[in-house]
């Protein structure tokens, strides 16, 4: 069986969670998971203190990386070995597969320029290096052991290798997406959610929508002010972060509700948000009435909700169209709307 050395004893000090950064989940897996499963098939010796998982030897972790791969290393029986970065978990099969050898490591030529001063380098001539590297597992802990006997700390192991040894290293051409999760934009993390809402149109009421109080002989039923539209921005927010629906947070028996400013609903759905980590992406919204004419409103209802959102306004979109006098909302009897909306970590 092959061996994989997965390391998991970090802080995560940059991407600053609070936590060890692998128990944060993409995908609805914590990261340590997702790239346990890479390697199926694999002996795992697993470094961390604070993580768990079934199925793997595990390993005290160390207090830097390069302890951490030290102390796995004088575990390690195969002869061969991979070491990966557990912050890594998008490493694909066809990549691992290709990872054998006396000396290997897995990496990718930069894209944008790299510069040291006024000295430019020959992008042709340079690696990003990502892991897995490895090969034969006497030679990476004899150099690891040097290092720590000279108190040396590399930020990967080939160079560890090559400060002790004169061995050839091959290079396995990676791929872009075997990011090392370090910073928050490194969490490609997205939320949708949908709403949709229906109002009454009735006589004695205003008709307000995207905040906007909009001229015309009826106007929306509810128990607030009935904004459809700010009801359905709100919700589908809601429905992203799987908070449940709108009369869940703001009851419509509850009296301090009576009359209410639906903007008060949005800014509270978009705390909501702002709690959990996420922001908008994107939101797009319509509009069902059959009158009165929505043209004249719509900018300055994108504007109203970008503004109670935080987001810019190219990211807002509301259009309306007629329901061709079908059914209550074409016999003009009632107003409804509908969102739907990205979230974005
Ligand atoms: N790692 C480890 N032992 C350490 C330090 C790091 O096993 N003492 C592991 C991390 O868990 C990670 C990998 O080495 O999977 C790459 O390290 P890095 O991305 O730097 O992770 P952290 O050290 O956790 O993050 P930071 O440097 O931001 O604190
Ligand atoms: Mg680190």
């Amino acid at each position: 069986m092959k061996a994989v050395i997965i390391l998991a004893a970090g802080k995560g000090e940059r991407l600053n969670l609070g936590y060890n950064k692998l128990l944060y989940e993409i995908e609805g897996q914590p990261i340590y998971q997702k790239t346990i499963e890479a390697f199926k098939g694999y002996k795992i010796y697993f470094v961390s203190n604070d993580i768990f998982p079934e199925n793997v030897i595990q390993i005290k972790g160390g207090k830097t990386r390069g302890e951490s791969v030290l102390n796995a290393l004088m575990e390690v029986k195969e002869d061969e070995v991979l070491i990966h970065d557990g912050a890594r978990p998008y490493i694909s099969k066809e990549i691992i597969d290709k990872c054998t050898g006396e000396a290997f490591y897995v990496g990718v030529k930069p894209k944008d320029t790299i510069r040291r001063g006024k000295e430019t380098f020959n992008r042709d001539e340079l690696i990003l290096a990502q892991t897995p590297q490895g090969g034969k597992t006497s030679l990476f802990r004899e150099a690891y052991l040097k290092a720590k006997k000279d108190n040396l700390e590399f930020t990967d192991d080939i160079s560890v290798v090559l400060n002790y040894f004169d061995v050839d290293v091959k290079l396995i051409e990676g791929e872009y997406r075997n990011i090392k999760i370090t910073t928050k934009e490194d969490l490609n993390d997205y939320l949708i959610g949908q709403s949709w809402d229906v109002h009454r149109l009735v006589e004695n009421r205003k008709l307000i929508l995207g905040g906007i109080n909009i001229p015309y002989e009826k106007g929306l039923l509810g128990h607030s002010d009935a904004d459809v539209l700010y009801h359905s921005v709100a919700e589908a927010i809601l429905g992203a972060l799987a908070l449940g629906d709108l009369g869940h947070l703001f009851p419509d028996n509850d009296p301090q509700y009576k009359d209410l400013d639906s903007s008060i609903i949005v800014r509270k759905a978009a705390c909501l948000m702002k709690e959990k980590g996420y922001h908008i992406n994107n939101i797009d919204s319509l509009i069902f009435a059959e009158k009165p004419k929505m043209a004249p409103y719509i900018e300055q209802m994108r504007k109203n909700i970008a503004l109670l959102l935080e987001v810019d306004f190219s990211r807002v979109s509301v259009k309306a169209t007629t329901y061709e006098k079908l059914g209550e909302i074409g016999e003009g009897k009632a107003i409804a709307s509908q969102s739907i909306v990205m979230l974005k970590r």
